[in-house]
């Protein structure tokens, strides 16, 4: 599998079985990791990290993947570059791409990721926007499958801001890989319809299903329980209005049990606002892996920038 030169920008533009790829990639380096190795696959390489929002995991899975295979990561945040204030995002674009041997993006709007990809000139790496959290989804997607074995048929469900950039990759994810995917969400905060057109799409060619539904009695049979903030980064002004809305929406032991399975996961992307979208003891249950999928993030985001930028595999 060669994935040179790609960017990663959401998991539309990835195959089922490049995705594989980047997950078995991910568990190779992971394991190696755990022996106490590391390597020298992006020696020389040197890596933007531009985030106009903040970040804990995403900046250190990159930060700590990078220098972990030999190469230079450089944060820049809000403050210190001029992206689309004083300088044009094409003009930034072109400027790092002839320093810089790959580039990651965290910020507002998507077209501005895609904008990067398209006059930088290297790889462009997605680490969040408004609509899209793909490197997030690796990671997830990594811990079902050390969990279960697999990922074909897992009913994974997410509950919460059913219209948020984790409930879209999330979607897209599942419905490239052959899980069963359920959002529940009131109907205001469900995803856009021609999103969820395209999932199933992929869905019908990967034996997966999605649905949508308002009922909280759809987490019956659910292999995993997903959920995430209530106001993402930039929507804090809706936080009242998005309390009252999802407060039923809250996963709590009553929810869990609404599984009728014990081998149910608790699945979130953190941070987490405990007491919020989830309570403090389930965060903390035996059922929850949400420290593996942080974990995960660096051996996954790693991956990505070895597959697309490495000198060997
Ligand atoms: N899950 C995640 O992306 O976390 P950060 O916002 O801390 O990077
Ligand atoms: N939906 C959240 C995800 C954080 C990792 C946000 O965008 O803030």
């Amino acid at each position: 599998m060669n994935l040179k030169g790609r960017n990663f920008l959401t998991l539309k533009d990835f195959s089922p079985e490049e995705i594989a790829y980047l997950l078995d990639l991910a568990a190779a380096l992971k394991a190696e990791k755990k022996q106490g190795k590391t390597g020298n696959r992006l020696r020389g390489k040197n890596i933007a990290l531009i985030f106009e929002k903040t970040s804990t995991r995403t900046r250190c899975a990159f930060t700590v993947g990078c220098v972990d295979e030999g190469g230079h990561p450089e944060y820049l945040g809000s403050n210190d570059i001029q992206l689309g204030a004083k300088e044009t995002i094409e003009d930034t674009a072109r400027v790092l791409g002839r320093m810089f041997d790959g580039i990651e993006f965290r910020g507002f709007e998507h077209s501005k990721v895609e904008k990067l990809a398209q006059y930088a000139g290297v790889p462009v790496w997605n680490g969040l926007t408004d609509d899209y959290h793909p490197t997030q989804i690796l990671a997830d997607f990594l811990t079902i499958r050390e969990v279960f074995g697999t990922l074909k048929g897992i009913h994974l469900v997410f509950i919460g801001d059913g219209r948020n950039n984790m409930a879209n990759s999330l979607m897209i994810g599942s419905g490239k890989m052959g899980l069963h995917f359920t959002i529940i969400a009131p109907k205001a905060l469900w995803p856009g319809q021609e999103l969820v057109d395209l999932c199933r799409g992929y869905a019908a060619e990967s034996g997966g299903s999605i649905s949508i539904t308002e009922d909280r009695d759809a987490v019956a049979g659910a292999d995993a329980i997903y959920t995430d903030v209530w106001c993402s980064m930039g929507e804090e002004s809706k936080a009242a209005e998005r309390v009252a809305l999802l407060s039923p929406y809250q996963v709590n032991e009553a929810l869990m049990k609404k599984t009728g399975k014990e081998s149910t996961i608790f699945m979130h992307c953190l941070p987490a606002v405990r007491g919020n979208e989830v309570t403090h003891e389930v965060l903390e249950s035996p059922q929850s892996v949400v420290f593996d999928e942080a974990e995960n993030r660096m051996h996954t985001i790693k991956a990505v920038m070895v597959a697309t930028l490495g000198n060997e595999e």
